[in-house]
């Protein structure tokens, strides 16, 4: 193959790459969430109360919320802590690691 051609699939395929890779990144992120959220946020309550304010609150909001179910008694690492905020910053109403028991995203 010429080396034009070959630097084209290249590029073509670093393109690919780019594209594809936020939206599976967020997918894994959101399966993640989904875990924490099970494992450390249902527990005094429902998820559905995480659920109930998705969409409605920054991310300075949330990490108040997180701050304050800690202080609660919530058992959640740092890391964790920061995995979530992402998710629960990033999260429109409804979003499934939070809102459903049922069906886990891929
Ligand atoms: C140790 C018990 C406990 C755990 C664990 C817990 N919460 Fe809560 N949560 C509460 C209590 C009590 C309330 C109601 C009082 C309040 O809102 O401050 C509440 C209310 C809420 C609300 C509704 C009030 C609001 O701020 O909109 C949200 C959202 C919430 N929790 C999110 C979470 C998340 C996210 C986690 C996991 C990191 C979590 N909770 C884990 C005790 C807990």
């Amino acid at each position: 193959m010429p080396a034009r051609a070959r630097l084209k699939k290249i590029l073509l395929a670093i393109g690919l790459l780019s594209a594809l890779a936020p939206p599976l990144l967020l997918a894994q992120n959101q399966k993640r969430c989904r875990e924490i959220v099970d494992t450390s946020c249902d527990t005094c309550h429902y998820k559905t109360r995480i659920c109930q304010v998705l969409g409605s609150r920054g991310r300075w909001g949330w990490k108040r919320t997180i701050k304050r179910m800690v202080r609660y008694g919530a058992r959640i690492s740092e890391q964790d802590r920061e995995t979530l905020l992402d998710c629960l910053v990033k999260a429109s109403a409804g979003e499934p690691f939070a809102c459903s028991y049922t069906t886990p995203e891929k």
